[in-house]
């Protein structure tokens, strides 16, 4: 039964944990393991000798392989070397469907080329089967002039207002760098770059486990997006500290009816098939090629029919927002009043 799993961070080591969980049961798994670069975990000594780390890797991915559902998806992000191990051992049980590369910078270690992207392997548990949505994030511009930062040539006015269609190379989502958002925890991952992976692989309601959970970074995505969320992790102390951050999350990442990615007051990550319903949230310049030079924004003021908290009545554009104490720049419209 995997009932008693849902919702809840479970202390103890993965491999015991997962296999508790019963076959074809969940829809998505995601794995950042301890990338065995002698990290300062709590509770975890991260330096095994090669073939341990890789033996014992092998055993946790094919438990993975194993409880995700036939239209499932199997997500691992690490250093491309390990992925080139990792690609071995997933395509004897589960099918290839991409190589993500995350531009973000890692530390160098000794003569090498500067690391600068970690890899997360996409398999499907059964190519034929799986569940998967594109989706788009806003087109990139020139921080100053904010021209578009690409020459599309001629092609500008045909241009997708809102943004591309994600490709298998993520340069737009960075790592968390202000200590003010960081958990005490080596190596958190950002919030929206699990949101995206949600995003194109499950739907509402869709169980998403994560075996190595750190702080939380996975189940918080999950919870934001509506999602049921399993998470395992041998430290008690980031237990603790993803407990503490869930019950602060409410599912409320949403613009109008659909669900979708924020970073600060921006939507960085939306499903392709909601565009439709989507776009009347947005301002979008008028003429196609203005934008060239003109980013679309959301519009402010719709009003949301949501509990309203902490005595604050909001006129806010999105339902991410509505909880916040401090409220985002006037130039988007965003303001808040005391009831
Ligand atoms: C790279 S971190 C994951 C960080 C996470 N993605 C986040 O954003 O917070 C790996 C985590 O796995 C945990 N860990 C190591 N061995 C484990 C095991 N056998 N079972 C469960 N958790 C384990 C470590 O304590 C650490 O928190």
């Amino acid at each position: 039964m995997i009932e008693p799993f849902l919702n809840k961070i479970h202390q103890g080591d993965c491999l015991d944990l997962l296999k508790k969980i019963p076959d074809n049961s969940v829809d998505m798994t995601f794995a950042d393991p301890p990338f065995n670069l002698k990290k300062g975990y709590k509770s975890y000594k991260d330096s095994l000798a090669l073939q341990e780390y890789l033996e014992w890797c092998e055993k946790w991915i094919l438990e993975m392989v194993r409880v995700t559902k036939p239209t499932g998806s199997i997500f691992l992000h690490n250093i491309p070397k390990w992925l080139t191990y990792y690609a071995g051992f997933l395509n004897k049980v589960a099918d290839f469907k991409h190589w993500i590369s995350w531009d973000a910078p890692s530390m160098p270690m000794g003569k090498t080329l500067q690391p600068s992207h970690y890899g997360i392997l996409f398999y499907a548990k059964n190519i034929k089967e799986l569940k998967f949505y594109e989706i788009r994030y806003p087109h990139k511009r020139d921080r100053k002039s904010k021209y578009l930062s690409k020459d599309y040539g001629g092609k500008k006015p045909i241009l997708h207002p809102f943004g591309s269609l994600v490709s298998d190379v993520w340069t737009d989502i960075h790592r968390v760098k202000h200590n003010k958002y960081r958990d005490e925890h080596p190596c958190q991952l950002p919030v929206h770059l699990l949101e995206r992976i949600v995003l194109m692989s499950t739907d509402e309601n869709d169980i998403v486990l994560d075996p190595f959970n750190g702080t939380g970074t996975t189940a918080l995505a999950a919870k934001r997006l509506g999602r049921q969320f399993i998470g395992f992790e041998l430290d008690s102390e980031y237990v603790a500290i993803t407990n503490k951050k869930l019950e602060q999350e409410i599912p409320n990442s949403k613009l109008g009816d659909c669900w979708v990615s924020y970073y600060l007051d921006k939507v960085v990550t939306l499903r392709d098939s909601d565009w439709e319903e989507l776009k009347e949230y947005f301002y979008i310049p008028e003429k196609p090629e203005d934008i060239d030079h003109t980013s679309i924004i959301l519009k402010s003021k719709v009003t949301v029919s949501s509990p309203l908290k902490n005595g604050y009545n909001i006129e806010i554009h999105n339902m991410r927002l509505f909880e916040k104490e401090t409220i985002y720049p006037a130039a988007n419209g965003i303001h808040k009043k005391k009831k």
